[in-house]
């Protein structure tokens, strides 16, 4: 019988010959998925015998692997922002950086919270996650939120996607997560038509490459729905069309928190000027730097 090892070795080697940048990695993570393990059990077990049913599974996920599918879509799972969320075809794999996005969006809410005159308001603070995707940003600030213990009910989370099959993944993630009673869903074209009130606070990472670079981008990426992807001519048309629509949908001292691709700080900071005179724009940049997250807010004039 052949060890992890071993089939360990057989993936890195497959994987490094077609070029792949974490070789080690996704072999360790699609053998543990094959044998039901964790990771770890692999990497400290590596003599553990791995039986023909194990070995057949793994052999053709690394195929799957080898023609492009990311690791995340094969296990069908993603970590995000310190939960586990199960991810598929439907919708974009939640990315790292749009972490930064949770973090951010998560200290303004506590802050706003914190501002109330009462805990008891009359009306919930109202988030809205537009083009929630897998659901990543509004379950993980209503996963956040339980952990501080803050009420269901004074706190909204609205999950917005044009696609309904994004927003099925969505709905699933936020049952698996015990935060249905916190997460509403509406598919629509970035805010329902018809909502009552503004939103205290709007996070979005809505779709912002090129179109023109859409033909280029890595193999794993080309599993993902294209409409996750493609931000029109020059990567900001539908982050535009969201600037115009915050007048009417974000309350008067909220905040709308807007991800953006690393070479977009500068071409933000002019949209926001064009779109809405009088609006402050501040680019925050992640850990390494690089301009992702436009923070918007009303001008005070
Ligand atoms: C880059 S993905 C992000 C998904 C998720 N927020 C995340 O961070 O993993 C963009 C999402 O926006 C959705 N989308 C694209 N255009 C939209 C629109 N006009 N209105 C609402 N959602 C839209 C896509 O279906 C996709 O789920």
């Amino acid at each position: 019988m052949t060890t992890t090892k071993a089939l360990v070795d057989t993936g890195v080697e497959r994987l490094r010959a077609l070029g792949f940048e974490t070789p080690r990695l996704d072999a360790e993570l699609l053998l543990a998925y094959a044998i039901g393990v964790d990771r770890t059990a692999v990497v400290a077990n590596g003599q553990a015998p791995v039986g023909p049913g194990a070995e057949a599974t793994y052999l053709a996920i690394l195929e799957r692997r080898a023609a492009g599918e990311p690791v995340a879509y094969i296990r069908g799972i993603k970590e995000f922002h310190g939960i586990a969320l199960t991810v598929d075809r439907r919708a974009l794999i939640p990315r790292p950086e749009t972490e930064h996005v949770v973090d951010l969006v998560l200290a303004e809410v506590m802050t706003q919270l914190t501002a109330r005159a009462s805990v008891y308001a009359a009306a919930p603070f109202r988030i809205a996650d537009v083009g929630t995707g897998s659901g990543a940003i509004a379950i993980a600030l209503a996963v956040a939120l339980r952990k501080r213990r803050v009420p269901a009910d004074e706190v909204a989370i609205d999950a917005v996607d044009i696609s309904p099959d994004a927003l099925d993944l969505a709905r699933e993630n936020a049952v698996g997560h015990g935060v249905g009673d916190r997460v509403s869903f509406a598919v629509a074209d970035l805010f329902p038509v018809g909502a009552p009130d503004p939103w205290d606070v709007v996070a979005a990472n809505l779709p912002y490459v090129r179109s023109d670079a859409m033909a280029s981008l890595p193999t794993p990426t080309t599993f993902e729905p294209a409409q996750a992807l493609d931000g029109g001519p020059d990567g900001l048309a539908v982050i535009a069309r969201l600037l115009d629509m915050l007048p009417r949908h974000l309350a008067a001292t909220g905040a709308a928190f807007v991800e953006i691709g690393a070479d977009q700080g500068e071409a933000i900071v002019a949209l926001v000027g064009e779109r809405l005179p009088g609006w402050t724009c501040a680019v925050e940049t992640d850990l390494a730097g690089l301009p992702r997250t436009a923070v918007l807010r009303r001008g005070s004039a």
